[in-house]
């Protein structure tokens, strides 16, 4: 912690320092400018603008309807809360996949309207040519690997990926790639921890794992998901470091009863 404390901005070359020194990273989501400020202020590493806002802050059941127009509000919202994590930003779905031109754009329209440091695209050989043309432009890439919700329709399901070999092999194959055409991190999700050990150690670059055990350079959480906002979502990797739902529940209730029975505000609470 007190090294963290030291660093005045985090860079993408504070986390390749990190990972070559044995220091974890911490990330974490953020979605707006009061949870930014918080996270921000604990010390974070580095701060996800996650496509999980479609999920936690809009309700959908999956990141596909959330636009780029969305994300840059949220991005946006983020950076004016932040003065020391890096701040990374998802490109959503459809902004990418399949057209390197509109690749470019979606992620220089993030890095301008939002302030962001760098943008986070799932996918290995299949999004090759949008993650080279995204880094011409000198924007900084951060890769996403095993469950990619995006592709949730392909899946079918929210599973652990890769616990075959033909698909391990390709995650490898995928990680090597993105770590040779200039991604500067890698995030492994949901996979076998041994694999995301196996990956972690392969690369020179670092990886991020959720759900991918404690042998990846550091680890990424959605905030909403570690403070126990979200109730019924409990999968074996989420560690509740809060009880939110229930803490803001109760405050709410109360605040109910105190206006029904008078009891706010009181003498001390009005001009
Ligand atoms: O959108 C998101 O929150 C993410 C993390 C789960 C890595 O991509």
């Amino acid at each position: 912690m007190s090294v963290h404390k030291e660093i005045k901005r985090i860079t993408t070359h504070t986390l390749q320092e990190f990972k070559e020194s044995g220091i974890k990273i911490s990330m974490l989501t953020s979605y707006d400018f009061s949870m930014a400020r918080i996270v921000d202020s604990a010390g974070i590493d580095v701060i996800l603008v996650g496509d999980s806002a479609s999920n936690v802050m809009a309700g959908h059941e999956t990141t596909l309807p959330i636009t780029l127009d969305q994300m840059i509000y949220h991005a946006s919202a983020v950076v004016r809360g932040v003065s020391r994590a890096l701040v990374v930003v998802d490109l959503p779905f459809g902004s990418y996949q399949g057209n390197s031109k509109s690749a470019l754009d979606s992620a220089i329209r993030i890095m301008k309207e939002a302030g962001a440091h760098a943008v986070k695209l799932e996918g290995g050989a299949e999004i090759k040519e949008s993650v080279e043309r995204i880094l011409t432009a000198g924007i900084p890439v951060m890769g996403h690997l095993g469950l990619t919700p995006q592709s949730i329709y392909k899946f079918g399901t929210y599973t652990v990926r890769a616990k075959e070999e033909a698909e391990a092999q390709k995650l490898m194959e995928d990680a090597q790639l993105l770590e040779s055409i200039g991604c500067f991190a890698v995030v492994l999700e949901k996979i076998p921890a041994t694999l995301a050990e196996k990956v972690s150690k392969k690369l020179h670059i670092p990886t991020i794992g959720i759900g991918a055990g404690s042998g990846t350079d550091g680890q990424v959480l959605v905030l909403h998901d570690m403070l126990g906002i979200t109730k019924e979502f409990k999968p074996r990797f989420l560690r509740r470091y809060l009880n939110l739902y229930d803490e803001i529940q109760n405050g709410v209730k109360q605040y109910v009863d105190d206006v029904k029975s008078r009891n706010f505000p009181n003498k001390d609470e009005q001009y």
